[in-house]
């Protein structure tokens, strides 16, 4: 299949080219490259074009005719929590605008396939620790809203014009399946700690007062190199004529708490430095974990990686990238 991914450039679109290309389909790239590198996807094309800028749709559409596209995976997005509460606008349009340039693209040329990122932000703060795809959605940022808006926009497309979709809620995504593919982003506990590690300074634990095991809160990570399979087979799926559920969690199903991830840190780096506990920070529930029954039974995918796979791989793709010069990713302040 001819497929077009947006955000291909990016951190997790990058590991989807590769995965799309390994199982034989032809794949272009769109990607403004506000985040992405051009040389994470090969030799794939890259076209480069911000989604949400004048004229994007009649560029669409050129794409999609000269690559003759059969479906899209869509990742193109601003994915920063902190900076879509300042600019709450800004991430509407970028990211539900986005969205609907492409649909209406896509509708114009008849592509009926679409793979669309969501995130378990979608969730906010939910009452118990393992979350179902049915469970009530009630995002807490404008983030997270824009990842809801997504989804319900993708869904009435599907009703409106028979658009197949999938909606993939991702949970913590970690680790590298190659060493160029790191993420490079400081956004996630991993690469923080080992911006903090870096720097000669100690890892931080934002509370350890939470009614978990050993006090600190538990998340789902899961390896970028799974994920990055999840989204071909999900793309089959839309070939078959039974399609019951079109929202997906993507996790590993088991979640590890930050002591957890910090004693796996240290596997991993031989960094011995203690961390040092701090407040809580508004807004971080104590367990958000993935239920994966849905996705095991319906694209017949499972997490092969665990915990150490991730940060080892991410640790291995920190130091390959501070080798080569490239700076992390910040949050915007
Ligand atoms: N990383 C995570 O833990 C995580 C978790 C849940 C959901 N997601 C979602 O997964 C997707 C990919 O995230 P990522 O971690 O790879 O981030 P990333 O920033 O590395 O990738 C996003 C890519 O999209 C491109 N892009 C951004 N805005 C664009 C626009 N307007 N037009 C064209 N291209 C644009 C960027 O240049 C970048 O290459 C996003 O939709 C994100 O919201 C990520």
């Amino acid at each position: 299949m001819s497929v077009m991914v947006t955000g291909g450039a990016g951190y997790i679109g990058a590991h989807v080219v590769r995965s799309l290309r390994e199982a034989g389909h032809a794949v272009v790239v769109v990607d403004d490259l506000s985040t992405g590198r051009a040389e994470r996807v090969g030799d794939a094309p890259l076209v480069e074009l911000d989604l949400a800028a004048p004229g994007a749709r009649e560029r669409l559409e050129e794409v999609v005719a000269q690559h003759g596209v059969e479906g899209v995976v869509h990742l193109a997005a601003k994915k920063q929590v902190g900076e879509s509460v300042q600019r709450p606008d800004w991430y509407h349009e970028q990211n539900v605008g986005g969205l609907e340039t492409l649909l209406a693209a896509m509708r114009a040329g008849g592509v009926e396939r679409l793979v669309f990122s969501s995130s378990a932000a979608v969730y906010g703060e939910p009452p118990s620790g393992l979350v179902g795809e049915g469970d009530q959605t009630r995002p807490i940022n404008p983030y997270g809203a824009t990842k809801l808006a997504g989804e319900r926009l993708v869904a009435a497309a599907g009703a409106a014009w028979g658009l197949r979709h999938v909606s993939l809620r991702y949970f913590n995504v970690a680790g590298a399946g190659a060493d160029d593919l790191g993420d490079p982003a400081v956004l996630n506990l991993i690469t923080i700690v080992f911006d903090l590690l870096d720097q000669g300074r100690a890892p931080r634990i934002f509370g350890d007062d939470y009614p978990t095991p050993d006090g600190t809160c538990i998340r789902d990570y899961v390896h970028v190199q799974d994920l990055a399979e999840a989204h071909v087979a999900a793309l089959d799926h839309l070939d078959r004529p039974e399609r019951e559920h079109a929202v997906l969690n993507v996790g590993t199903g088991t979640g590890a708490s930050v002591r957890e991830v910090l004693a796996a840190v240290r596997r991993a780096t031989g960094d011995k430095t203690e961390p040092e506990v701090v407040e809580r920070r508004p807004g971080d529930p104590a367990e958000l974990v993935a239920r994966v029954d849905r996705i095991a039974e319906v694209l017949g995918w499972r997490a092969r990686f665990d915990l150490d796979d991730a940060v080892t791989s991410a640790w291995s793709a920190w130091r390959h990238d501070r080798a080569a010069g490239l700076a992390p990713i910040r949050a915007a302040r």
